[in-house]
């Protein structure tokens, strides 16, 4: 029996691309238009897009497999008006991806990378180091307590933090204060941890205003999408001192970072590397080909995106 045709749309890890190759018959968007009629399921990762372009050259085309939890780079109401099933990879990554926004919080408030390139560039024996912030006994407010933010939240426990928190529906089960909006939660905190879907619902959440709140002192942690912060607005407001710091793992045009963010000397920089450790990069690999193989198996996904469900 012929093996049934994956288009990979790049970029993939390299392990992900000969996962696929193994597997199935794979076909790469250069196979494409001669291999479209063929092809019956995508896998695809937050910055492969499938549009609604790409959507309709694929006549046959019943699945797209995400590897990722965000799912942004898919046009799901195309997909699913087309009746395309669509999965993602929610839960393996949680504890990377918190410890991740943990790291930034602690080496923006700590100053470790500004610290280490004193004692690489030889200030040392010129004087100590300045005195810097602490995390322990601080308030931190979390945009999107969904099953990242709240295994940020129990880490921010561990670490002696106050945690409060904003979503648009306030969280039965938890203790945590709720803020009504996003500026409401910034104004009452010492820092701010963003972890909310991408997409146009959560466009410049954080706004100049959202920023302003959270203030001179305040530092901002982004490991949600670069599109969730307004770029420009948190640019100029660390250019300013309107606000403290910021530890960004996501921005508004991957991989471009702009000139103005790299010559600040306090943000921490990293190349969205969040989920970016073998284990759960080779779970989240295993998620989105399980999924593949249980709807060519019999049309159903292991962890289908909500609006499917819906
Ligand atoms: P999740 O469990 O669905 O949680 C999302 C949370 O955001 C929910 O609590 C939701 O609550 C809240 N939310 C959604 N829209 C909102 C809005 N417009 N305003 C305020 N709150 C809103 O998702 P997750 O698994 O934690 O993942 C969250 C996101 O993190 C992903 O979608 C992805 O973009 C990002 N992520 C990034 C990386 C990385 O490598 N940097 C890795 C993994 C995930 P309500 O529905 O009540 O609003
Ligand atoms: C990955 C992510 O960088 O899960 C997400 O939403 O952004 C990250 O885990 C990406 O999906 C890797 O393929």
């Amino acid at each position: 029996m012929s093996r049934p045709t994956i288009l990979r749309v790049p970029p993939l890890s390299p392990q992900l691309h000969e996962a696929v190759g193994e597997r199935y018959d794979a076909v790469d968007p250069a196979d494409l238009p001669a291999r479209a009629g063929d092809v019956v399921g995508i896998v695809c990762t937050n910055t492969g897009r499938v549009g609604s372009e790409l959507i309709a050259s694929l006549p046959n085309l019943g699945v797209i497999a995400n590897h990722g939890v965000g799912y942004d780079n898919i046009d799901v109401p195309v997909a699913l008006a087309r009746r395309i099933a669509v999965s993602n990879t929610p839960e393996v990554l949680d504890d990377a991806v918190a410890e991740t926004a943990i790291a930034l919080l602690l080496a923006v408030r700590r100053e470790v990378v500004a610290a280490d390139r004193f004692v690489r560039d030889g200030s040392w024996p010129a004087g100590a180091y300045p005195l810097t912030a602490q995390v322990a006994g601080s308030r931190v407010g979390i945009i999107g307590l969904g099953r990242i933010g709240r295994a940020v939240a129990t880490r921010l426990e561990a670490l002696g933090c106050t945690v409060s928190y904003h979503n648009r529906h306030q969280v039965p089960d938890v203790s945590y204060a709720y803020a009504a909006s996003p500026v409401e939660l910034a104004a009452s905190v010492d820092s701010l941890v963003v972890v909310v879907p991408g997409g146009s619902a959560t466009d410049a959440l954080v706004d100049r205003k959202v920023l302003d709140a959270l203030g001179s002192d305040g530092v901002l942690v982004n490991i949600a999408r670069g599109s969730v912060v307004d770029q420009p607005a948190l640019v100029a407001a660390l250019q300013d001192g309107r606000l403290g710091g910021a530890g960004l793992d996501v921005y508004a045009d991957e991989p471009n970072v702009p000139a103005e963010l790299i010559a600040l000397d306090n943000v921490v920089l990293l190349p969205h590397v969040a989920s970016g450790t073998h284990v759960t990069r080779a779970a989240m690999r295993e998620l989105t080909l399980a999924n593949l193989d249980s709807w060519l198996a019999d049309s159903t996904l292991r962890t289908p995106i909500p609006e499917m469900e819906a």
